[in-house]
């Protein structure tokens, strides 16, 4: 089922919930890849019903970037929604969802302030609050949010907290091409030459993690593993890349045994920006055990 109008939804949701359904949500923007089709199928797995938001949010593009060039299929996009087992897709207008007037957004402070944050101003704040519109109008019990945009589910587990919403917050892994590449709608933009050098985000993030599985604990020599390799690559520049503790994103010099931490990539391709990120454990040095 297709809904557009706010008010329906909103029915939706209450019609399902006095029948005692799990609601599950995926919000997305849409151009949905096998990234959004896992997610949606686990939904499926876990809930009574499914509702995949499509909804390219402008409050979360800043100046200058690919707002208006964000690739849209909305008829594709229901196809593969529905089969993977989505119950209603909810596809509001930009007019529905922020109409003439609207002004209040939602800050989740310091959590949505560095690397993503510092690279595009104002993003999460966006992010924060069209995810909290979505939530106040379908009520999920459990939404569903893929670890690609690493930074994006710590901002939304703090907004969740905070906000008291009676949400369960499930964050599944990134789902990539078989040369590692992360999927992101935004691969389209890619030339089949940048795309070929795109996949050195991933081999960044191997590099890194190679060298703390060979006993490496440094931040900075961790950071260098990654920016080595992207610098082999001339159409690569850095936004950023960060070794940080993976719940606050504190950046110590050095990382201590049993630390669970995150390794952040932002780079550009040519003109697309894309983020990639892993997730790891500091090892217990051999010799210490
Ligand atoms: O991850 C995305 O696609 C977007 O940031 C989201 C969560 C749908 C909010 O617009």
């Amino acid at each position: 089922m297709l809904i557009t109008a706010l008010d329906e939804m909103q029915r939706w949701s209450d019609t399902a919930r006095s029948a005692s359904k799990i609601i599950g949500i995926v919000p997305t923007m849409g151009y949905l890849h096998d990234g959004h089709r896992s997610l949606i199928e686990t939904a499926a797995r876990e809930c009574d019903a499914v509702v995949t938001t499509i909804f390219v949010n402008p409050l979360q593009f800043g100046a200058g970037e690919d707002y208006e060039r964000y690739p849209r299929n909305l008829e594709r996009d229901v196809a593969i929604a529905r089969d993977a087992g989505t119950t209603v897709i909810f596809a509001p207008s930009r007019q529905a969802m922020y109409p003439d007037g609207y002004t209040t957004t939602i800050d989740v402070g310091p959590i949505a302030q560095r690397f993503e944050g510092t690279h595009r101003p104002g993003h999460f704040r966006g992010v924060a609050t069209v995810v909290a519109k979505l939530f106040n109008l379908i009520k999920p019990h459990v939404a569903y949010f893929g670890q690609k945009d690493y930074q994006q589910t710590l901002v939304i587990a703090r907004l969740i907290s905070d906000l008291n919403f009676d949400i369960t917050l499930r964050v599944l892994p990134t789902v990539r091409e078989s040369d590692g590449l992360a999927m992101s709608s935004r691969n389209v933009y890619l030339s089949p030459t940048e795309r070929a050098d795109a996949t050195v985000l991933y081999r960044a993030l191997q590099a890194a993690l190679e060298a703390i599985a060979r006993g490496e604990r440094e931040r900075l020599h961790v950071e260098a593993h990654m920016r080595s390799v992207i610098e082999s690559v001339p159409t690569a520049q850095i936004d950023y890349v960060a070794a940080a503790r993976a719940e606050t994103l504190d950046q110590p010099d050095v990382f201590v045994p049993g630390e669970k931490i995150v390794l952040l990539l932002a780079v550009r391709i040519g003109s697309t920006r894309l983020i990639d990120n892993a997730l790891t454990t500091i090892p217990y040095d051999s010799s210490s055990t």
